[in-house]
């Protein structure tokens, strides 16, 4: 569906226009990319408490917000960039006090406070800058934006078509981490005749290398599967090197 600008020509995946336009056609219908709550359920429980602040990037118009909320959240911020579909999701949940919907850039979310939230949770909107234009200097922007919001200990959850050699890097370079990764195949997949007991168990953390890289031969048994990094913000200065600024250990 996506790929990073480096690897193919998807610029307008960056662009607010591109993102209005589309929310028009669509109308109002509700979409949510790579993965719903339900299967995501696990490990936003895991790590993220229903009492928790939370800050929902590139919302679009996804039913997760909601489905959380039925779940026991009570406090989400919505944010995206598309004014368009901002509207459409106010209107939609104009009864339900527990989400809020503000149109904004990630690039640039000074509205907000230094530490205001303690979960930010991105599905698919860090996948969009790196499909616009000036994709690294976009990602390193919103990333040392989330790394802002956060208070110290507070969740960053990345779901991504990304892996590790296309994402860690990004991350590194903006603040100071504790990551651990999970795989998820995507919806529907089916696996080889006689694999299905081979399937990685959700809740079972990829042990990453010291430079944060998939082991040597280490194969998802979905070749697009999502990705999901769970960041915990540490303490301490950011802009380390990334020898310094990563830590896998459970
Ligand atoms: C792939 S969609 C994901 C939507 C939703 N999170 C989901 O899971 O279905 C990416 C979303 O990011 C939004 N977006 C793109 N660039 C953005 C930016 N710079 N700031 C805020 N939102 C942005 C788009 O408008 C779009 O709604």
């Amino acid at each position: 569906m996506f790929e990073d600008v480096s690897r193919s020509n998807c610029y307008n995946y960056g662009d607010a226009l591109y993102w209005d336009a589309r929310y028009i056609e669509e109308g109002d219908t509700s979409f949510d990319w790579y993965q719903r709550y339900s299967a995501l359920r696990p490990l936003v429980r895991k790590f993220v408490p229903t009492s928790s602040r939370i800050l929902m990037v590139g919302c679009g118009n996804a039913v997760m917000s909601e489905n959380m909320v039925q779940d026991g959240y009570e406090d989400i911020m919505n944010i995206d960039i598309s004014s368009i579909v901002i509207e459409m999701m106010r209107k939609k949940y104009a009864n339900v006090p527990e989400l809020q919907y503000m149109q904004m850039d990630v690039r640039d979310m000074s509205f907000f406070p230094d530490e205001s939230f303690d979960s930010v949770i991105d599905k698919g909107t860090l996948d969009s800058l790196m499909c616009g234009i000036n994709a690294r200097i976009s990602a390193s922007q919103m990333l040392g934006e989330v790394n802002r919001l956060l208070k110290p200990g507070g969740i960053y959850m990345l779901i991504t078509y990304g892996d590790p050699s296309l994402r860690i890097h990004h991350l590194t370079k903006e603040g100071r981490w504790k990551i651990r990764l999970y795989i998820l195949p995507r919806p529907g997949f089916q696996s080889s005749e006689g694999c299905s007991s081979s399937r990685r168990p959700l809740l079972e953390p990829v042990a990453l290398t010291e430079r944060g890289l998939l082991p040597p031969g280490f194969a998802p048994e979905d070749p697009d599967s999502h990705y999901i990094y769970v960041c915990t913000k540490l303490q301490g200065i950011s802009g380390l090197t990334s020898a310094t600024s990563l830590d896998f250990r459970e």
